[in-house]
């Protein structure tokens, strides 16, 4: 089974997909994680990503569609999670593609319904696991007391160069101008399905959960 986690940046995206990682054995594909690796590589396309993650703007479709092919290629589970991937059109248009390629289909689109002001304290409240990717937030998922990650017992714990207001203006108008449009485009094919993004994260979980039965 193959899904997308669609909605803007900071819905919970990568909290819902490391839940169904964990209960379902599926495979993670989260483009931004991917760009984040490339970053630290060295190479100039590296710094080129780094400067357009860090403004908060969308990296070329280019780079990205090539990002999914290698790992559609190379992965193989209970399934694929596009977690940030489609958020163009043509991001749409070249999955379909090579889901067919590689002979498989997309189950579901699960839309993350949120509003914008709960972004903004989501997003500046967030770190993560520097050794196993929890996430966390200072209000709604504090760091356990003891200053230990409650997946690994990790004590290191970092923020994202882009998780700013400004940086977060510039990503959501990227995702109301470039990405919302998928909304439409997989109603139209009836395979989109809304879920209260701002209800408690376990009330998320548990809404996916029923839609993927
Ligand atoms: P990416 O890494 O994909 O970031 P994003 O889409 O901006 O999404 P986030 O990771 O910020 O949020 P999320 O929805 O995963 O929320 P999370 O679960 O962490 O992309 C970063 C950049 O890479 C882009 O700006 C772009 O430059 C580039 N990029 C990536 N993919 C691309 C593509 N396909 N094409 C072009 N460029 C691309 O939760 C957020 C916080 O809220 C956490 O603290 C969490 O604990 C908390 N939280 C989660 N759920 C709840 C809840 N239900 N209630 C209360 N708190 C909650």
């Amino acid at each position: 089974m193959n899904i997308i986690l669609l909605g803007p940046p900071g819905a919970g995206k990568g909290t819902q997909a490391r839940h169904l990682v964990e209960t379902r054995g599926m495979i993670q594909l989260s483009t931004g994680d991917m760009l984040r690796d490339a970053r630290t590589s060295g190479t100039e396309m590296g710094q080129k990503v780094a400067e357009i993650m860090d403004a908060g703007k969308l990296v070329t479709d280019e780079i990205v569609i090539g990002l999914i092919e290698e790992q559609l290629t190379t992965k193989k589970g209970a399934g694929f999670i596009f977690d940030g991937f489609p958020r163009t059109l043509a991001q749409a248009d070249a999955l379909s593609a090579l889901l067919a390629k590689h002979g498989q289909s997309l189950h579901t689109v699960i839309e993350m319904r949120v509003d914008d002001d709960a972004l903004v304290s989501r997003i500046t409240a967030r770190s993560t696991c520097a050794n196993c990717g929890e996430v966390y937030n200072d209000i709604t998922k504090p760091i356990p007391a003891d200053g230990k990650c409650s997946n690994c017992g990790g004590s290191e714990f970092k923020r994202r160069a882009d998780d700013n207001e400004e940086s977060l203006r510039t990503r959501l108008m990227e995702y109301y101008k470039k990405t919302s449009p998928l909304i439409g485009y997989y109603y139209a094919k009836g395979d989109l399905r809304p879920v209260n993004g701002l209800a408690d994260i376990k009330e998320v979980t548990a809404s996916i959960e029923a839609i993927l039965g």
